[in-house]
C-alpha cells in the first residue's frame, strides 16, 4: 500500500508514519528530518507552486491512502486578524488537504479502494475563544469529509476525520503557552486530565485505514480525553 502522508517530520504525523506497514510517502517542510525516510517530498502547503509539485507526486506514485495531517495553529482575538492569517492558515489547513484529495482520488476511483483520513480537531467541533481562524478550518474539513464521503461511497473509498484534542506535541505544548490559562489549568478542564498523545491519533489511523472499517465513512470522530461531552 502506497500511504502519503503530510507533516510527517513531527508530531502527529510523525507517530502515524512510525505505526503504518507500507510504502510511506512523507512530506513537510523540514528536509532533514524528512530524509529518514525512502520516500520524501518537501513541500510547503502555503505556497502554490509546492503545492503543484506535491499534487503531481502524489498522481505518479498511486497513493492508496491519503493522511492530511499537516496543519497550523494560530491563537489571535479576532480584531488584532490580519488578511495574510486569514489566507494563510485557510490554505495549510483546508485548501492544501482538499487539493490533495483531488489528485488522490482518481486513481483511487480507477482501482475502487481507497482511504483519506484528515486530521481536524475538536476546535472544529466546539467553540475555542480567540481561534476562530482554526476552528473555521478544520470545521471546513469535517463539513468536506461528509459530502466526499457521499460523493467517493461507490469506488470503495471512505473518507474520515479525526478531531483530536490536547495531543502531546509541538503544536498542543506552544498552543497552551498561547494561551490565558496555563497547562496545568488546561488538564484540570480535561475529563480524563491528560493530554491525549500522538500514538493515539495513530491508532485510529491505522483502524479507519483497515477492511475492518470499510462501512466507517463520513465520520468525525472526537479523540480527546473526553473534552468535547462536556465538564
Ligand atoms: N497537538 C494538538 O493539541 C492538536 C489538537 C488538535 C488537532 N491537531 C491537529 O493535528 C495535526 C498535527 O498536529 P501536531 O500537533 O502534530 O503539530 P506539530 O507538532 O506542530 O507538527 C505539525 C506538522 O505539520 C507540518 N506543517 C506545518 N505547517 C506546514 C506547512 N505550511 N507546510 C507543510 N507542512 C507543514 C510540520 O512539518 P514541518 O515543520 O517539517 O513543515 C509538522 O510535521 C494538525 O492538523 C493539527 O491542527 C493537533
Amino acid at each position: 500500500m502506497n500511504i502519503l502522508i503530510t507533516g510527517a517530520t513531527r508530531g502527529i504525523g510523525k507517530a502515524i508514519a512510525d505505526s503504518l506497514n507500507g510504502n510511506i510517502f512523507a512530506t513537510g517542510r523540514n528536509e532533514n528530518l524528512l530524509k529518514k525516510f525512502k520516500n520524501f517530498i518537501v513541500c510547503d502547503l502555503a505556497k502554490e507552486s509546492d503545492l503543484e509539485k506535491l499534487g503531481k507526486y502524489i498522481e505518479d506514485n498511486n497513493i492508496d491512502i491519503l493522511i492530511n495531517n499537516a496543519g497550523e495553529y494560530i491563537y489571535s482575538p479576532i480584531d488584532n486578524v490580519k488578511y495574510f492569517d486569514i489566507e494563510h492558515i485557510t490554505r495549510v489547513n483546508l485548501e492544501a488537504p482538499l487539493y490533495l484529495i483531488s489528485k488522490a482520488v482518481p486513481y483511487m476511483k480507477k482501482q475502487k479502494w481507497g482511504r483519506i483520513v484528515n486530521i481536524g480537531s475538536i476546535s472544529g467541533v466546539m467553540g475555542e475563544a480567540c481561534a476562530s481562524l482554526y476552528s473555521a478550518t478544520k470545521s471546513g474539513l469535517i463539513g468536506s469529509t461528509k459530502a466526499l464521503a457521499l460523493e467517493l461511497a461507490e469506488f470503495g473509498i471512505t473518507v474520515n476525520t479525526i478531531n483530536p484534542g490536547w495531543v502531546d506535541t509541538d503544536m498542543g505544548n506552544s498552543s497552551a503557552e498561547d494561551g490565558d490559562w496555563s497547562k496545568e489549568e488546561i488538564v484540570e478542564c480535561i475529563p480524563q486530565k491528560r493530554f491525549v498523545k500522538p500514538q493515539e491519533i495513530a491508532g485510529m489511523v491505522k483502524y479507519l485505514i483497515s477492511e475492518d472499517a470499510k462501512g466507517v465513512t463520513g465520520q468525525s470522530i472526537n479523540l480527546c480525553a473526553g473534552l468535547s461531552v462536556g465538564y
